[in-house]
């Protein structure tokens, strides 16, 4: 079989191997990712290159300094997961690339490494939604995950249910009306003096916790919705570190208050997400349930999906933790999924802000002022 690829009016072709290897670069926040994965499922390699020391005073990702770094650790990244996959350039099915939805200035950077490589190795370039290849994630775990899939992701810039009717075919149940999941753990976390990113301080701190200590509030948006809303929650932790009359300078909590704390704002932002998954479950009937993200990195979020009476019943899909978390090798499966159905990207391919179905802008929380 041969592939064609469109390049400026021209059509090239390019040889596809027995086994359909694809590398997939991931940019569009502040990972520097890419991996080669074999027929969709296979990993052979998964080199992630995180920034989060570089932006940690910052509590958020400073785009500039994201793309800079980007830019700096492109080329060994790749050629980092090339080595590891033992696989030469011209070995290649094709190269995924993420062009949407994220940072313009990050993306530009993995879309030109993509464009440069399939140009020099007459390649097909896959332009990939993140966000769907968060939902692919299920897939890549699990390629036999029973459909209709229900699908959670939940990052720091995104939060989102899916119904997945097939592996490219997706609808979306229900989005965050403000704040993602990630965000509202970062932002908590802040509020409580934990180190960026919050979602892992908070974990750590709420070890031995009572989650039911503070009561702090779970904004279900009525009694049908499949949104989100998370601002509210960050709001209540604020009053509860610092009641309106009391003073604006406390010093963040210690010991057992801090634990009890971390422990009841980690409490509540599971319940909102299992509680919204209980609700669309009953809706949709899906077969499975998978999640992604790095919020699916969550040990309580896993555990609680784990006991729960109707959402334990599902075909659970809890990918190892490497596939949550920004990567490369969900680029390469979703790739290799829409390759399959013989989507090519042409070589002027765009990099757009916006994910595919539009709603909320991409990234972490703004970065601020130190
Ligand atoms: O998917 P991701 O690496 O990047 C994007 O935002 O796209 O997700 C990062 C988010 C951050 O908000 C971080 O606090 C959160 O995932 N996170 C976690 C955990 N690890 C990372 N949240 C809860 N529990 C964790 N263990
Ligand atoms: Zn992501």
């Amino acid at each position: 079989m041969r592939l064609s690829v469109a390049r400026g009016g021209t059509t090239l072709f390019a040889p596809v191997t027995a086994r359909s290897l694809i590398l997939g670069i991931e940019t569009s926040c502040d990972e520097t990712a890419a991996a080669v994965v074999a027929d969709g499922h296979v990993v052979l390699s998964n080199v992630v290159h995180s920034q989060i020391e570089l932006h940690a005073r910052w509590r958020g990702v400073v785009p500039e300094v994201a793309s800079r770094s980007h830019t700096e650790r492109i080329v060994p990244i790749v050629a980092q997961a090339l080595e590891q996959a033992n696989v030469r350039p011209e070995d290649l099915a094709g190269v995924a690339v993420t062009h949407r939805p994220g940072m313009v200035g990050c993306l530009l950077v993995g879309l030109s490494a993509a464009k440069a490589l399939c140009w020099r190795y007459d390649l097909p370039l896959i332009g990939v939604d993140h966000v769907q290849a968060h939902v692919h994630t299920g897939f890549l775990a699990d390629p036999q995950m029973p459909l209709p899939a229900l699908a959670l992701v939940a990052s720091g810039g995104h939060t989102a249910l899916w119904l997945v009717k097939a592996p490219t075919v997706t609808e979306r149940l229900g989005t965050t009306r403000d704040d993602a999941a990630g965000e509202a753990l970062d932002k908590g976390a802040a509020l409580l003096g934990l180190p960026y990113p919050g979602g892992p301080s908070i974990q750590n701190a709420a070890k031995g916790g009572d989650p039911r200590a503070f009561d702090l509030p779970r904004t279900m948006l009525g009694a049908d919705s499949l949104d989100f809303s998370f601002s509210g929650l960050k709001t209540a932790l604020l009053y509860t570190l610092r009641p309106q009359q009391g003073p604006t300078d406390a010093p963040p909590p210690t010991g057992d208050r801090l634990r009890d704390l971390a422990c009841s704002y980690q409490e509540a932002v599971v319940d909102v997400l299992v509680a919204k998954l209980a609700r669309a479950a009953e809706r949709c009937a899906p077969k499975s349930l998978c999640i992604g993200g790095g919020v699916a990195k969550n040990l309580r979020l896993r555990e609680r999906l784990q006991q729960h009476p109707i959402l334990s019943r599902l075909h659970l899909v809890l990918p190892d933790l490497s596939l949550c978390a920004d990567n490369g090798a969900m680029i390469a499966s979703l790739g290799f999924e829409l390759l399959q159905q013989g989507h090519r990207s042409p070589l002027d391919l765009d990099a757009i802000a916006t994910p595919r179905s539009g709603g909320k802008a991409p990234g972490r929380p703004k970065a601020e002022r130190p």
